[in-house]
C-alpha cells in the first residue's frame, strides 16, 4: 500500500514509519526535516511545515496515497487545512487522538461512546505551547475536521492511553529507569494501582492491521485495565537497571493521600501517578476484539532500558523538563514518611528486589 505519515520522525509517528516500511508498504513522511530520524530504507521524506496551505498542496502533488496517517495533528484548523487538500488524493485516512479527547478523564470510565469535549473544527489557539488543559479540546477539533473533510467511511480515529517505549520524548518511562538506576530510597505511590501504558509498537500495530483491514471507526487503545499493577512497573525498572545501578534502589511506598498533602504533583513528579477516581479505566474492549495483543510492560520496560543504554536520546520536547521529582524534595518526603511511619531503616513493602552482585 502507499502510505503517507504526517509527522514520523519523534516517537509514535517514527515507530508507525519503521513498523509500516517492514511490512513492505511503500511509506512517504511530511516533516519540517527539523528532527532528521533516520528512515528506514526504501521511506521517501517530503519536506513541509504543515501550517503553510502552500507545502502541503505541494505534498499532494507527489500522491495519491491509499491512506494518510496523520500523528502530528494538534491544532484544529491547520489539520482541516491538510485535511481538506489531502482528501482528494488519499482513499482514506487514520488520525492519532488520546484519551483526553474524554471530557470525564481520568475521573470516571471511558469508552468510545463517553461524551467527548467540546471542539471547534476550525479552531486556531494562536500559540504551540503545550497546554494541558487545551490539548484535549483541540484534538477532539483535530478528530472534527478530519470527519468533515472524509466522512466517516473513510476516516479511522485511534485513542490510545499513555504510550510508552523507545523514542519516548515525553519522558515518563526514561525518568523512572534513571531514578532506578540512581538507586537509594525511591519514593513510590501506590503499588496495587493499575495502570495501562500502551507499548508504542503494540499502537502501530494494531493500527497497521486496521489500515490493511480497510477499518475505519473509532478505536480505544490500551491494555486492559487491571492488566498491569504499578508495583510491577517499578519492579520491572528496578530490575532492568540493576547491573547498572550507582547503588541499589530500595522502593519506599507511601500512602497516596499522604503524598498529596505532601505537595507532589501528580502524572509530572511522579510520572504515571494519580490519585484520581479513573486516571487507568479505559475501556478497550472494541481494540481487543478486534486483535489488538498488548505485550507485558515488562517488554515495554526492556526495550526502553536497551534503547537508552545503547544512547538513545529522544527528540528534545519541551514536555520533557516536567517530569520528575528534584532529589531533594524526594529524600526530604521519604524522611518525613519513614518518620512518621518510626521505622528508619526497616525495610519497605513489597521488598525490593536484590541487585545483582
Ligand atoms: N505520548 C503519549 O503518551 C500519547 C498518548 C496518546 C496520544 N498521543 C498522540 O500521539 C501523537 C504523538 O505523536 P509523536 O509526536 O510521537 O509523532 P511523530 O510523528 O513521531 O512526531 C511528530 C512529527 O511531526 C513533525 N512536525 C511537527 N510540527 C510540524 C509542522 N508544523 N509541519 C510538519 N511536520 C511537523 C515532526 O517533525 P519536524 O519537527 O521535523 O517537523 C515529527 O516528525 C500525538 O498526536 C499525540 O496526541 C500521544
Amino acid at each position: 500500500m502507499r502510505v503517507l505519515v504526517l509527522g514520523g520522525s519523534w516517537f509514535v509517528g517514527r515507530v508507525v514509519v519503521e513498523e509500516a516500511a517492514g511490512r513492505g508498504h511503500d511509506v512517504t513522511v511530511f516533516n519540517r526535516g527539523v528532527t532528521a530520524a533516520r528512515l528506514p530504507a526504501g521511506v521517501r521524506r517530503v519536506v513541509g511545515d504543515r501550517e503553510s496551505a502552500a507545502d502541503v498542496r505541494s505534498l499532494a502533488r507527489s500522491g495519491p496515497w491509499d491512506v494518510v496517517v496523520d500523528v502530528s495533528g494538534n491544532v484544529p484548523a491547520v489539520v482541516g487545512q491538510s485535511a481538506r487538500v489531502l482528501a482528494d488524493v488519499a482513499e482514506r485516512s487514520a488520525f492519532i487522538s488520546t484519551i483526553s479527547a474524554y471530557r470525564e478523564w481520568p475521573h470516571a470510565p471511558v469508552d468510545e461512546d463517553s461524551p467527548l469535549w467540546d471542539a471547534d473544527p476550525d479552531h486556531d489557539p494562536g500559540t504551540r505551547r503545550w497546554d494541558p488543559d487545551a490539548y484535549g479540546p483541540l484534538k477532539v477539533g483535530c478528530e472534527i475536521a478530519w470527519h468533515e473533510a472524509v466522512g466517516p467511511q473513510r476516516l479511522l480515529v485511534l485513542r490510545p492511553h499513555v504510550v510508552l517505549g523507545r523514542y519516548e520524548y515525553v519522558g515518563r518511562l526514561p525518568w523512572w529507569l534513571k531514578r532506578m538506576r540512581r538507586g537509594g530510597q525511591v519514593l513510590a505511590p501506590a503499588p496495587d494501582r493499575a495502570v495501562q501504558p500502551v507499548d508504542v509498537r503494540d499502537l502501530a500495530q494494531f493500527l497497521l492491521d486496521r489500515i490493511e483491514q480497510g477499518d475505519g471507526g473509532f478505536f480505544n487503545v490500551a491494555p486492559r485495565p487491571e492488566a498491569t499493577a504499578y508495583s510491577a512497573m517499578l519492579h520491572a525498572c528496578m530490575s532492568v537497571t540493576a547491573a547498572s545501578a550507582e547503588r541499589p534502589a530500595e522502593l519506599i511506598w507511601v500512602d497516596e493521600g499522604w503524598l498529596v498533602s505532601q505537595g507532589v504533583a501528580q502524572w509530572t513528579e511522579l510520572p504515571l501517578w494519580r490519585n484520581a477516581a479513573a486516571p487507568w479505566a479505559m475501556n478497550v474492549e472494541r481494540a481487543h476484539a478486534a486483535g489488538l495483543q498488548c505485550r507485558p510492560i515488562a517488554e515495554t520496560v526492556d526495550d526502553t532500558w536497551a534503547w537508552l543504554r545503547d544512547g538513545g536520546r529522544a527528540v528534545d520536547h519541551e514536555r520533557f523538563a516536567e517530569h520528575g521529582i528534584a532529589a531533594e524534595k524526594e529524600a526530604a518526603i521519604v524522611r518525613r514518611w519513614l518518620a512518621r511511619l518510626d521505622r528508619v531503616g526497616e525495610v519497605s513493602w513489597p521488598a525490593p528486589l536484590r541487585t545483582p552482585d
